[in-house]
């Protein structure tokens, strides 16, 4: 199977969303890659909720919605009424991740889990089960254009054996200075959705560019 493609809208031109997401509809991606951030989980604030409205109104794909906020729970619902499809919390970011998770299902959106590079994939051992998507961040989150952290191939090997060993069917997506270089290798290595920020939204021509990283 083909990878997915989740380009970051953090990268594209705000003052130009309509026609970024318009390209993005023409693209061959699979989601469009949401990143809320609020300057307290993470050292920088993005945008919020009227911003996300306005992305769905014109998105023809899946909201990929990412969470790195502190007190997720608080927002679930409003980001599900926002358009999100998929709504990804941070581990770091949950005392009660098991009940959050059910959260996320009760309102009728997958659920996702992001690691930060610091946290263990064998943290997710007992609730795996209840997760659609890991997101593993392959840089700190909180910044677009970083480098790509090398350990990252390890942790997808891991967590691929994980989620086979308990026979879940979560989904493994990567998140972060993703390129057409680390790209075969994270395939490789067991990923299922790529997300790709700067990659995508600094080429030329954008929907070539996604093309081209499906077909790796
Ligand atoms: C990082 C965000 C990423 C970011 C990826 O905190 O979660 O989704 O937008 O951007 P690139 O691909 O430029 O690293
Ligand atoms: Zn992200």
């Amino acid at each position: 199977m083909s990878i997915l493609i989740a380009p970051s809208v953090l990268a594209s031109d705000f003052a130009n969303i309509q026609r970024e997401i318009e390209m993005l509809n023409a693209s061959e991606s699979d989601y469009i890659h949401v990143d809320i951030m609020d300057g307290v989980f993470v050292p920088n604030i993005s945008f919020g909720v009227p911003v996300t409205e306005a992305i769905n109104k014109h998105a023809k794909k899946p909201l990929d919605v990412h969470l790195m906020i502190v007190n997720p729970d608080q927002y679930l619902e409003i980001f599900r009424k926002a358009g999100a499809e998929i709504i990804t919390v941070h581990y770091e970011a949950c005392t009660h991740l098991h009940r959050t998770l059910q959260a996320i299902k009760q309102i009728g959106a997958q659920a996702g889990v992001a690691l930060n590079p610091h946290t263990s994939v064998d943290l997710l051992e007992d609730v795996i089960q209840q997760i659609d998507l890991v997101c593993i961040m392959s840089v700190n989150p909180g910044f677009g254009g970083q480098k790509f952290i090398d350990n990252t191939y390890d942790k997808v090997r891991k967590l691929k054996a994980l989620i086979e060993r308990k026979g879940a069917s979560t989904k493994i997506e990567i998140d972060g200075g993703v390129n057409k270089e680390n790209a075969p290798l994270l395939k490789e290595a067991g990923a299922d959705i790529l997300v790709a920020g700067s990659f995508v939204f600094s080429a030329e021509d954008p929907i070539s560019t996604i093309k081209n990283l499906k077909t790796i």
